[in-house]
């Protein structure tokens, strides 16, 4: 009952793009600790992007050290923490060495786009149209492979590694587990199912690594330590926490941040959808316990895997390179505002775009175009344009974007949904919201707490720790107070918009380096 639940609790780490949040849940889904921390972004060069693995990790432990204080600060006790759940950005490669647990190098980021020329030449290689069916991506700059590939072949130490048969290879998740669990001495070296489906090494039908895949790569298996697959939630393939103020507390859940949201957002019936507005923008559909490879630009990846006698169910996914990563480069590369959550207000300051499209493809076009050597470009400034126009601008690429994804998503699963749920930063925007609701011409359900992400990381682990046994269980979490935005603009008006938009995309296409 509600009042025994509310005296269970559980940790969530939540290893964002930008920024680290540690955020402790009760047993009905509220939150009541928390503590976030932005970590350096590196650009080295156009295109690139990079993070210190070491400083993720700190900002990890930072973060639990001062959530569980101002848990215990508020008296409640460590001991009725019954399990950590993790999630994280998606496809950041990190490759350490083996013997000493050292990174060999900075983590990639998922939105880095070094590997252009690389996936150009993997695209013409033999076999490369085979890959797609079983693994469910499009080979293109955006999963971990052409990542480490980039690696083997450009920095020195990787190879060296690799070469002697020390070089151990994982997503953020994994390399968070690792270090968690106290790094080479309990080597502790797994990754869930949903964050191994965005490698491109493992096969979605088997939910294994695949040879075939591998061996394309060329990668030699012997030489590269890859971590074992497993579910989401498991009591005990996760290890525990072996230092910091949650030392021996058991780690049960871990799920890729856009599986965490779909999970979050419990959309656990196939035909359910939520799209999360973060520094990207990632709209998951469940299809179900198949999974369905797109023809129409989407992803085929798994939504989650609850593990025991559940079988893993599977997503179609529209991944959006840019969503408040646009926001920030207003705020920071160009001064337009001082904080993110301005953005609205800027925004609001014009009535419209004032014939301002802005294609913020900072990492080429991801969903459904897959253009990698497109470019951001605004058109249609004129005199008249103002800051406010190209913030609003910069918020309708997104919902551009996901109208793209969504007509993809029908075409793909012959089903049109009826409501978009939101979360994720973005989403506070009720501006950017209405315009999306507007562009896509059906109702967007935004929930009152819209840390959807950690609490889907908390829910996997509960149900390891048997906190929950029945999805069901969970149907009354996070249903009060959502909102919801109806399209308010005729369907002429929505379908001019988007036409605009289409001729933008076509005209940004190869942009010259
Ligand atoms: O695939 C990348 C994704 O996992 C990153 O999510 O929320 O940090 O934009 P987010």
């Amino acid at each position: 009952d509600e009042k025994k639940l509310k005296q269970f609790f559980i940790g969530s780490i939540d290893q964002g793009t930008t920024s680290t949040r540690f955020i402790i849940f009760d047993g009905v889904g509220q939150p009541v600790a928390q503590h976030q921390i932005e970590f350096t972004q590196m650009y080295p060069q156009s295109g690139w992007h990079e993070h210190d693995p070491r400083e993720i990790l700190t900002s990890v432990e930072q973060c639990i050290e001062k959530a569980t204080q101002s848990f215990t600060d508020q008296g409640h006790q460590i001991s009725d923490i019954k399990a950590v759940g993790i999630t994280n950005q998606r496809e950041t490669t990190v490759v350490w060495d083996t013997n000493t647990g050292e990174p060999l190098h900075n983590a990639i980021a998922w939105p880095d786009t070094r590997t252009k020329g690389l996936v150009r030449e993997l695209k013409s290689k033999d076999g490369a149209d085979a890959l797609h069916d079983i693994c469910g991506l499009p080979l293109s700059t955006y999963p971990s492979s052409v990542k480490l590939i980039w690696l083997l072949k450009n920095v020195d130490g990787v190879r060296k590694a690799y070469d002697e048969g020390r070089l151990t290879f994982g997503t953020v998740d994994t390399w968070l587990l690792y270090n968690l669990n106290g790094g080479k001495e309990r080597d502790v070296l797994v990754t869930d199912a949903t964050n191994a489906s965005r490698t491109m090494f493992m096969n979605l039908h088997t939910v294994q690594y695949d040879d075939k895949l591998l061996e394309f790569f060329q990668l030699d298996r012997s030489k590269l330590r890859l971590p074992e697959i497993v579910p989401s939630s498991s009591p005990e393939s996760f290890g525990s926490l072996t230092y910091g103020p949650l030392k021996g507390i058991r780690i049960a859940g871990c799920l890729g941040d856009q599986s965490a949201a779909l999970v979050g957002q419990q959309g656990f019936s196939p035909g359910s959808a939520k799209n999360t507005y973060g520094t990207g923008c990632f709209l998951l559909y469940n299809v179900g316990e198949k999974p369905v490879i797109s023809t129409h630009g989407l992803l085929a990846t798994i939504a989650y895997h609850f593990g025991g006698n559940r079988k893993p169910v599977y997503a179609l996914e529209g991944s959006i390179a840019v969503a408040g990563s646009g926001v920030k480069f207003l705020m920071n590369n160009l001064g337009f505002i001082t904080h993110s959550h301005k953005i609205s207000d800027l925004a609001a300051s014009v009535k419209d775009n004032g014939g301002c499209v802005f294609v913020t493809a900072f990492s080429g076009l991801f969903a459904p175009y897959w253009i990698d050597d497109a470019k951001g470009t605004i058109f249609g400034i004129t005199q008249h344009t103002e800051r406010g126009h190209i913030a609003r601008a910069t918020l309708e690429a997104t919902c551009f974007q996901t109208k793209a994804i969504l007509d993809a998503m029908e075409l793909d699963s012959g089903h049109k949904l009826a409501e978009l749920a939101v979360d994720g930063g973005m989403s506070n925007s009720n501006l950017c919201m209405q315009t999306q609701a507007n562009i896509i011409g059906i109702p967007v359900d935004r929930p009152a707490m819209r840390e959807t992400t950690s609490l889907g990381a908390a829910i996997a682990a509960g149900f390891a720790v048997d906190i929950w046994k029945e999805f069901d269980e969970l149907k009354e979490i996070n249903q009060k107070d959502r909102m919801i935005f109806e399209p308010n603009i005729s369907k002429d008006e929505s379908t001019k918009m988007f036409k605009k938009w289409g001729r933008a995309v076509e005209m940004c296409r190869g942009w010259l380096d």
